[in-house]
Formats: C-alpha cells, sequence, structure tokens
C-alpha cells in the first residue's frame, strides 16, 4: 500500500512537476504565503526606476531589454515565429504592459491599532492568474512583507475577480489553520487578450490593523503578472492541453510593477 502511494506520488510530481514547481506561469499554484518580490527573479520590470541604486543592472531587467530584445531577435522560443510575427507579438506585448496597471486605495491617515481596509485594484495582465502583495517599498531587491513596516493582515483578504464575483479559490486551498491572513494572493480567473485589447481587471480588499508607534508608515502593492498567454503568437498547446510561453518557463515574459508607496500617518 505504501509503496503504491509512493509511486503513485511519484507519477503525480512527473506530471505536475514541469509546470508547477520549474517556475511560475500559472501564478505560484503550490506556495501560499507572504511574498517579497525578489522571489521572481526571472520577470521583468516596467522601468529601471524598480531597480534604483543598482547601476547598469537595473538597465538589463527593463522589459525591453530582458525580453522584447530575445522576442524580436528570435533567439529561443521565438525562433519558430516569422519576423512579421515576431513584431506582432511585441506589439501586443507592449500594449498589455501599458495597460496593465495597480492602484492603492488607502486612507491618509488612521489611528495606532485601528482595522482598516486597503484595496488594491489591477488591471491587464494576461492570467489565467496574477498575483498581488503588500510591501513597504517599490523596489525588487529591497521591498519587504507588509508587516516589516508594522501593519499586520488580520483577516484573509478579500479576492474580487474579473467577473466582479468572489474569486477565494486559489486562498482557501491554504489550510485554514495555517491562517489564510497572507499579504500576497493570487487572483484566478484572468484572461486579457492583447490580440483584441481586451483587459481584465481585479480587485483585493486587505484588511490592516495600523502599528501602535505613531508617525508616517509606509504601504505599497507589488503586482506580479504575465504576458505571453494573452495572444495565441505568445505560447503553445502541449499534449495535455497546457499552454506554454515562448519564452519557456526560465523566460522573461512575467513583469514585476509596484504602485506608488504611500506614507500613511498613525496618530
Ligand atoms: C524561473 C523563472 C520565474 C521565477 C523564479 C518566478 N516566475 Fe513568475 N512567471 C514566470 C513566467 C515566465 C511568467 C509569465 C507567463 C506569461 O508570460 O504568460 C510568470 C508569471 C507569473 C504570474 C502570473 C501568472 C501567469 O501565468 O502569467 C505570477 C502571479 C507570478 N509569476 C508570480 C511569481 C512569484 C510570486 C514569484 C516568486 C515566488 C515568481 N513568480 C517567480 C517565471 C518565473
Amino acid at each position: 500500500m505504501k509503496f503504491r502511494a509512493r509511486l503513485l506520488t511519484g507519477a503525480l510530481a512527473a506530471l505536475l512537476g514541469p509546470a508547477t514547481a520549474g517556475a511560475y506561469p500559472g501564478g505560484t499554484g503550490s506556495y501560499q504565503t507572504d511574498a517579497a518580490p525578489f522571489c521572481a527573479g526571472c520577470h521583468s520590470s516596467r522601468d529601471a526606476s524598480a531597480l534604483v541604486g543598482a547601476g547598469e543592472r537595473a538597465e538589463k531587467e527593463v522589459a525591453e531589454r530582458k525580453h522584447l530584445s530575445l522576442v524580436l531577435a528570435g533567439k529561443k522560443g521565438y525562433a519558430a515565429l516569422s519576423e512579421a510575427d515576431r513584431k506582432t507579438l511585441a506589439d501586443q506585448i507592449r500594449a498589455l504592459d501599458a495597460a496593465s496597471a495597480v492602484e492603492v486605495i488607502a486612507p491618509a491617515s488612521v489611528k495606532r491599532g485601528q482595522t482598516f481596509e486597503v484595496a488594491v485594484k489591477v488591471t491587464g495582465g494576461a492570467g489565467p492568474v496574477v498575483g498581488v502583495a503588500l510591501v513597504d517599498l517599490d523596489h525588487r531587491w529591497y521591498a519587504r512583507p507588509i508587516s516589516s513596516a508594522g501593519w499586520s493582515v488580520v483577516m484573509p483578504p478579500k479576492i474580487t475577480g474579473s467577473d466582479g464575483q468572489p474569486a477565494q479559490q486559489w486562498l482557501e486551498k491554504r489550510p485554514e489553520a495555517a491562517g489564510r491572513n497572507l499579504s500576497y494572493v493570487n487572483i484566478p480567473g484572468i484572461a486579457s487578450n492583447s490580440q483584441t485589447g481586451q483587459w481584465d481587471s481585479a480587485q483585493v480588499v486587505f484588511t490592516l490593523r495600523a502599528p501602535e508607534q505613531a508617525g508616517p508608515h509606509p504601504l505599497a502593492a507589488a503586482y506580479f503578472y504575465g504576458t505571453e498567454k494573452s495572444t495565441l503568437l505568445g505560447y503553445t498547446t502541449n499534449a495535455v492541453g497546457w499552454k506554454e510561453v515562448r519564452g519557456g518557463t526560465s523566460g522573461h515574459s512575467g513583469r514585476v510593477l509596484f504602485s506608488p508607496v504611500r506614507q500613511i500617518q498613525v496618530q
């Protein structure tokens, strides 16, 4: 029995392994914990300010250089596309990037220990999921989960999908006993289309408790999204029907985008 169970686990791991463990197209299916953007090393940035102070490296992280230059040059998985298709793919991805945004709606000031809501609204992202984290800085290497700035997440975040309905299914996979009051979530059910210019949007409402210490406390959102699954040119479909992005699971078609940092006054 034990042996059979192990065999089954092995077969499952072999089946799921490449898609779930190798990287995160499909989002962080298994990792359900507070996250900081350093984990998304494969992702590209929209501009160099997300790595301010990193010198030349900051420029190398920008999508035009880290991702779209490979698309246009026909490197790796992009070699299968004609030059005209590669240009179309690059333009479709640029349009998705231009449409993808993250906004934080929070009060300007709160009382010490007060419980209040922070809404994070996101637009765009290829899907099938996008990710949102509350952090203390708009920097890929230095941002920390929001608890480092004294804010506590006191309830499971309320996730609303692109259809306006609750989208808690990812969050509810985490054992309740472990606590679902996370500062990072996946939003399922996203399907933007960069061929037709149709952009999904979704929202996460976090319930926070303010720190006991008065003064300004920082708060920002990090937005994690993919680009290539928004267009037929951006992926192939494998034998089991999964979409495989042209850039590969270790490619650079993911993005990390930050909202501006808010300084909330704790009184
Ligand atoms: C090995 C490379 C790699 C690492 C490391 C990585 N990602 Fe990604 N991620 C990708 C790629 C590639 C995509 C884009 C898929 C696309 O273009 O459609 C992506 C997309 C995503 C998406 C959107 C889902 C999707 O399929 O488009 C989320 C959310 C995400 N990543 C979160 C994270 C987080 C959080 C971390 C750190 C725990 C992380 N990623 C680390 C490669 C990576």
